[in-house]
């Protein structure tokens, strides 16, 4: 195996590594056995989360949820109007809230505009990165320049997000990156194969580089990708989606969005026709 390989020690890599297996048979069996409410849940008051997609309708929906915990919020979109209506919404709670209209595709405007957040708000604890777009006519009826700006902004663009903040979270010990993958992130979806790889790309992404952080000792950043099945919002109004297949309704994932960040669950898969 290449840490033992190319490690110093074979005998420490080697315990090191059964450690990170123990730790996450460990980890899998508490949060199966154990119901929810009495399991230890991180504490949201006070942290500084932001959003990517606040204006959509998981966005929001989680930007309201983090609002209520007592969460300071940086949200960003790139339509305005609507992330600037979610800002609106969240400043109703007792919370700093800073809004960003931004394209996160544009690496040097992510890079700036989270300069400016850190001389301004501060370190950014919570990252979610949630902003996503789907083709829904099928791959070789979408235009290839649709096909680029998909996979720019569903798995390249949260390369820029997490370089812009992983390195002061790693500062600071302390971090949580969430990224709102699909279950077309680990299952094919007909008809959506674009989406299908670049979801696949952001649930490989963050899974190898907890990794990474891992084999380099660091396992004070906590990670969570969410893979849901379909859910009621405006992107999937052009979708055919079999009468048989239930949609989930953009509260209840939202709210197992929160739940799942408060217990550090890694993966979050939210189907309704398999567990509910
Ligand atoms: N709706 C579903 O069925 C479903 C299922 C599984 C996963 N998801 C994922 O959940 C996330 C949220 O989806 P939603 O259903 O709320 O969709 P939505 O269209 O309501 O929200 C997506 C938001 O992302 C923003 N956005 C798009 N490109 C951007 C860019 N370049 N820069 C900044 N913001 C940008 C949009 O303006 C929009 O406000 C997406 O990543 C999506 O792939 C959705």
């Amino acid at each position: 195996m290449w840490f033992i390989e190319n490690s110093k020690n074979p005998f420490i890599e080697f315990f090191l590594w059964f450690w990170y297996v123990l730790e996450s048979l460990g980890r899998a069996f508490y949060r199966n056995i154990f119901p929810s409410s009495w399991q230890s849940k991180e504490e949201l008051k006070g942290k500084r989360a932001l959003v990517t997609g606040a204006g959509g309708a998981i966005g929001r929906a989680l930007a309201l949820r983090l609002a209520k915990h007592g969460c300071n919020l940086v949200l960003w979109d790139v339509i305005e109007s609507a992330n600037t209506e979610t800002a609106r919404l969240c400043s109703k709670f007792d919370i700093k809230v800073r809004h960003d209209c931004l394209d996160i595709t544009d690496r040097k405007a992510v890079y700036s505009v989270a300069n400016d957040i850190f001389e301004n708000f501060g370190t950014i604890d919570l990252l979610i990165n949630n902003a996503g777009i789907l083709n829904p006519n099928g791959f070789l009826s979408t235009e290839d320049e649709k096909i680029d700006r998909l996979i720019e902004v569903n798995a390249k663009a949260n390369f820029w997000t997490v370089k812009a903040f992983l390195p002061k979270m790693l500062e600071q010990s302390f971090g949580h990156l969430v990224a709102i993958s699909s279950v077309a992130g680990i299952i094919g979806a007909p008809g959506l194969s674009d989406y299908t790889a670049s979801k696949f790309a952001l649930f490989g992404f963050m899974e190898a580089l907890q990794h990474e952080l891992a084999a380099n000792g660091n396992t004070d950043i906590e990670f969570t990708t969410v893979c849901p099945i379909f859910i009621r919002t405006p992107m999937i109004d052009k979708l055919k989606i079999a009468r048989q297949i239930p949609i989930l309704d953009t509260e209840y994932v939202a709210d197992r969005v929160i739940e799942a960040i408060q217990l550090r669950q890694r993966v979050l898969m939210v189907f309704n026709f398999i567990y509910h």
